[in-house]
Formats: structure tokens, sequence, C-alpha cells
């Protein structure tokens, strides 16, 4: 939500911030800008639209400096528009600042700030910042470091912030509460980013900042970092950025969604990898270790997500109950804040998110750690927020995933939830060893069936077709395929705008099968055994309404394929472990219905990567 990136050394800073605004545009894109230090003062440059947009407007400019300041928004406050597009300047012309997070108080400081004589230039909550910083500094008669401190002392919300100051113009101040931001540690140069995506090209030693920190770095000078809730300097560690640049490039696919859809065999792969021994018969998560009595003795799991991620702790809920026979409840991140939920501390909170700095999820982890409870974390950004939020937790080892609409994280999120509920339930005994074998066995097998998948992508890209000038669809599943079904909803709605629904396939009849006619297309997965019949009578009632179906059958249903419009056979499974493989023809699916609409599939309208404001 909002990339930042900054960079201060002998190298040209232009050319580094575009291509750090680039790698960053999944944050958002609505607009963006740079500050740049000139020798006359500070250059500043931005547009409405995407960051090629502000490319092109920069060609013609004056952009030679080497210290400045780029950002890329997603709108909270303000429309989308140049005026709201960042850096903004203080009324001297002599501060620039970008901000990723959300000023909570913001109405109040302008207020104040316009009654002393501030004008402003945009309808963001952030200006404040940088009118109250040269405020400070006018009334207090202090450095920069310091009224910035000072100023945001009275900030209520959250930040990342990068400053630029035409009086120390190599000079650049960063501060972080609730938003991620790193400095990434050059050859006397440094390289500031909202996460490591605009750093890695340059260096990989990193320095993660944490809330209050108020950092100032030049070129040639050590950094250094104060924190405005103890007033006192802070040693803040290198640490080596787990990324590569070739994982954000697109690799000869056409989007990074699609590229991502097809990576879902190496990411499961990777997130078993170390962690799952068939021939030593061990299924084991270094990362929880020394939580694993706790976690078996837990009174409940509480699973709290968004999203995508929030399907994938929905799958975890099926996994968990059936395998460690503990009862789990799945809250939106969003709404276990607000209702004062009743947490005990021996519950176990598992906190699931891709990106790890969801800003809901984390106020409920830090939630859960008030009221006691051990919280464990599956997250795929090593060293984000959440990775160090947590007690303890596992990664996902999906890689980057660049595609706004997420992919490769679900089936690896629920490669590690099928982990730790295997991992937990042979040392608690709910499992019998031939289950356990025949599951982790299973399991094995799984990357492999996702690559058969995946080659049905030619005839699921025909299938779209079908999809192209529809308005809504529905999708229904059962059991733990439920929770696919609503993915594959999101999927669809969030990269093509077409309207769509995800639901247990038996509450059907209990109001959304007013909605079937000739023109509704119905998605329904019916791998499941159990219910097999009952999915059969779903389906018939569709038919019986003139809906179409398009199914997803396991390879060979004679059955359900004959009664389908359009069929897709995925290979058999066991199935507590169809959500790794039935989840995929839907994922392309989407992708496929997103492309013929013309949609902008990997940065969809409204959307943001990382969603950090609440
Ligand atoms: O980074 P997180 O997993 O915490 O993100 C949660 C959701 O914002 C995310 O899954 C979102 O719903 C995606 N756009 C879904 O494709």
């Amino acid at each position: 939500m909002c990339g930042i990136v900054a960079y201060t050394g002998c190298h040209e800073a232009y050319p580094i911030l575009i291509k750090g605004l680039k790698r960053l545009e999944y944050r958002g894109y609505d607009s963006a800008g740079v500050a740049l230090s000139q020798p006359e003062g500070i250059a500043l440059y931005k547009c409405r639209g995407r960051v090629e947009d502000l490319d092109t407007l920069c060609s013609s400019k004056n952009c030679e400096a080497h210290t400045g300041i780029g950002h890329t928004r997603w709108a909270t406050h303000g429309e989308p528009s140049t005026q709201n597009a960042h850096p903004h300047l203080s009324e001297d012309g002599k501060l620039a600042l970008i901000h990723n997070g959300i000023v909570e108080n913001y109405l109040v400081l302008k207020k104040e700030l316009v009654s002393r004589g501030y004008h402003f230039q945009s309808d963001t909550d952030t200006e404040v910042l940088v009118h109250l910083i040269q405020d400070t500094l006018k009334n207090e008669q202090v450095s920069l470091p310091e009224a910035v401190k000072i100023a945001l002392s009275s900030v209520v919300g959250t930040y990342a912030l990068a400053i630029l100051s035409a009086d120390e113009p190599d000079q650049l101040i960063l501060a972080k509460k609730g938003s991620p931001l790193l400095i990434g540690v050059g050859d006397n140069e440094y390289f500031i980013g909202s996460d490591g995506a605009p750093i890695v090209e340059y260096t990989k030693k990193v320095v993660y900042l944490e809330d209050g920190d108020v950092a100032v770095v030049s070129p040639n000078k050590k950094m250094v970092v104060m924190n405005i809730n103890d007033n006192r300097k802070k040693r803040r560690y290198l640490q080596e950025l787990e990324m590569n640049l070739d994982q954000l490039e697109k690799g000869g696919f056409e989007h990074y969604m699609l590229k991502e859809i097809f990576e879902q065999p190496k990411a499961i792969r990777d997130s078993m990898r170390g962690r799952l021994n068939v021939r030593k018969d061990v299924v084991s998560l270094g990362g929880i270790i020394e939580y694993e009595t706790k976690m078996m003795n837990a009174r409940r799991f509480i699973i709290v997500a968004c999203g995508t991620s929030w399907h994938a702790g929905t799958v975890g809920e099926y996994l968990f109950e059936s395998l460690v026979r503990i009862p789990v409840e799945v809250e939106y991140a969003s709404e276990c804040r607000y209702r004062n939920p009743l947490i005990y501390e021996d519950d176990v909170v598992i906190a699931i998110s891709q990106s790890g700095e969801t800003a809901d999820t984390i106020a409920a982890v830090e939630l859960a750690k008030q009221k006691g409870a051990t919280v464990i974390g599956i997250c795929n950004v090593v060293g984000s927020t959440l990775a160090r939020a947590t007690h303890a937790g596992s990664y996902t080892h999906a890689g980057p995933e660049i595609g706004v609409a997420s992919t490769k994280a679900f089936t690896a999120q629920v490669t590690v939830l099928t982990l730790m509920a295997l991992c937990l339930a042979r040392r608690k005994g709910t499992i019998s060893l031939s289950d356990y074998h025949q599951i982790i066995n299973s399991l094995e097998d799984i990357p492999a069936k996702v690559e058969q998948v995946l080659k049905l992508n030619g005839q699921i890209a025909e299938f779209a077709k079908f999809f192209v000038n529809k308005t809504n669809a529905i999708y229904l599943g059962r059991g733990i395929n439920y929770p696919v079904a609503l993915e594959g909803a999101l999927k669809l709605k969030e990269i093509s705008y077409i309207h769509a629904e995800g639901y247990p396939s038996a509450e059907m009849k209990h109001g959304p099968i007013a909605l079937i006619d000739e023109e509704m297309p119905v998605v329904v997965l019916a791998t499941e055994q159990e219910t097999y019949e009952k999915t059969v009578s779903n389906i018939q009632e569709v038919i019986a309404r003139k809906g179409k179906i398009i199914s997803i059958v396991t390879k060979g249903d004679k059955l359900v394929k004959e009664m389908s419009d359009y069929c897709i056979e995925i290979p058999e499974t066991l199935e507590l472990l169809t959500p790794l493989i039935s989840c995929v023809p839907l994922q392309l699916l989407a992708y496929h219905v997103a492309v013929l609409r013309g949609c902008n599939v990997d940065k969809p309208r409204n959307l943001a990567k990382s969603v950090s404001v609440e």
C-alpha cells in the first residue's frame, strides 16, 4: 500500500528511483512522483497515473541528482490526482516528504497548521506531516532529525517516511511506525525501500527499521538511528536480504500472475523442503519446534488473516480439526480486533499473511499477544512486520509474489498448514500411523499433480471465452473445497470485475438459487467423495433452472462430466489435500477471463498488493 524508494550516494538517483518505483508499483499505482536534490533546490515531478507516466513526464526534465525520493501511491485520503500524489513540499519548498500509512489525527493537525498560516495543496493526510516538521524546525530551532522526532510525537497513526531537505541536499531522514521501511547499505551509498524489491539489485545488506525509529543517512557517513520512544540512539544490525533479482522478473510470461500460477509446483516443493521427509517418516517445522507442546495442548486455535490468506486459513480449519482434533475458529483479522474477542492464554493464534504487512492482521496479532495467547505466524516475506511480531512461525517459501491476485502464496500457505497439522497430530497421537503415512506420501506427490493441472491451461483458456460477457458467477464447493470456491470467486471478481460469490454447495438452495437463469455460470467443485451424490443433486438443481455448469472433477469422473457444459478433470488425491490442486484451474480460469476482458491482470483497479492500512 504505497511504495517508497529513496537513494543517496555517488550514482545518479533518478534511474534508481524510477526502476525501484516500477518494482514497487504493485503496492499502489494511482499516481507517482519523485523529488530530487539539485543545486537550485528540490526538483519535484509528479503525476496521476502509473510510474511509466511519471517517467514520460520526467524525460523532458532535468533529473540530475545524487539524492532523491520516489513514491507510488494507493489513495486513502484524497482522490488519485497529481495534486494528491507524493512527494509533498513544505510551505517554503525546502522539504519534500513521501509517506506510506495513515495519519489518523490529520484533521486536528491540519486545522492547527492552517490557523498558523500554512497552505495545503492536497487533500491528503500526508501533507500535514511536512508542514508540521517545517513548523517544528521554525519554532524549536533544532536540527531536522530532531524536528522530525518532535513532530512525529504528536502524530497518531502509521507511517513510513522519507524526507529530503534542500539545506542538507545529500541527507535523507527516514522514519517508521507501523509501515515497513528497509535501508540497503551499499558502498558509501544507501538505498531505501518499502520492501527489498527496489534494493536487491544493488545490495543484499539491509537494516529493517523498527517502530519509532528515525534514521539519518548520508553518503560516506555511518547511519544514525534514534527512536522516538526513548530518545536514545539505537544499534540496528545488518541482515541479509532473502530475495533474488530474477524472482522479480516475469521470466517470459505475459503477466506475473501467470508466472506465479506456474510456479506453484516449486512453491509447494520449497515449502515442504527440509520439513517433509517421507523416507524417514518425519514432518517437522523448525520454526515452531519450541512451541509444539503449547500448540498440542491448545484449548483452541484461532486463525486470523485477510482475503486469500483467510481462505487458506479456512482450509486450515478443516485440516486442524480433522487431524489434530482441536477446535479452530477462523476470523477475519479486521473483525477480530474490534469485537473484544474472548482470547485466552491457552489459545494459540495462527496469523497468516503473504506480505506480513497487512495492517488488520498485525493489529489482531498485537491484540492476541496482549491477551496472553501464543501467536504463530505463517508468512511469505522474510523479516516482515508479522514475522517479527509473532512468537514463532513458519515461512512459506513461495518466493516474491508480485501479482496483486494472490496465487502461489495460497498453495504455499495450505502446504504449511498441512505440515503443521500433520506434525501436531503425530505428536498428539490423533492420527493413526497408516493415515499419517498415506497423507505424507500423497503430499509428496502434490507438486507433480499440480504440474498435470497446469497442462490444462489451453483448455481452460478456451472455457474462459464463455465468461467474457457474463456479469455474475456462482462458485460452489463442499467441505474442504468450500474455501476453494470462495477463493475461486475472489480471484474472478478482483481481476476480471465480474461479480462472483462462493457458497457451500448445499447453501445454494437457501437463497442464491434465485439468481440462476440461463446467463448464470455456476462453477462446481465436485471432487468430494462423501457428499458426491448431494453435489450431483445441486448440479441438477442448477440445470433445471438453465444455469451453466463448469465443473472441476476427479479424473475419470463420468456422471458430473456428462452433466456439465464445461468440465475440468484434475488428478485424484486424498480429500484433505484436494485444495492444493483444485484451486489451480480456478486461478487459471480467472486469469484468462481477465485477459480476454482486457483487464490489467497484475494491477487490478482499486487494489494494492500489501494492504498496510486498517
Ligand atoms: O499479504 P496478505 O496475505 O496478508 O494479504 C491479504 C489480502 O489482502 C490478500 O490476500 C488479497 O485479498 C489478495 N488481493 C487476494 O488475491
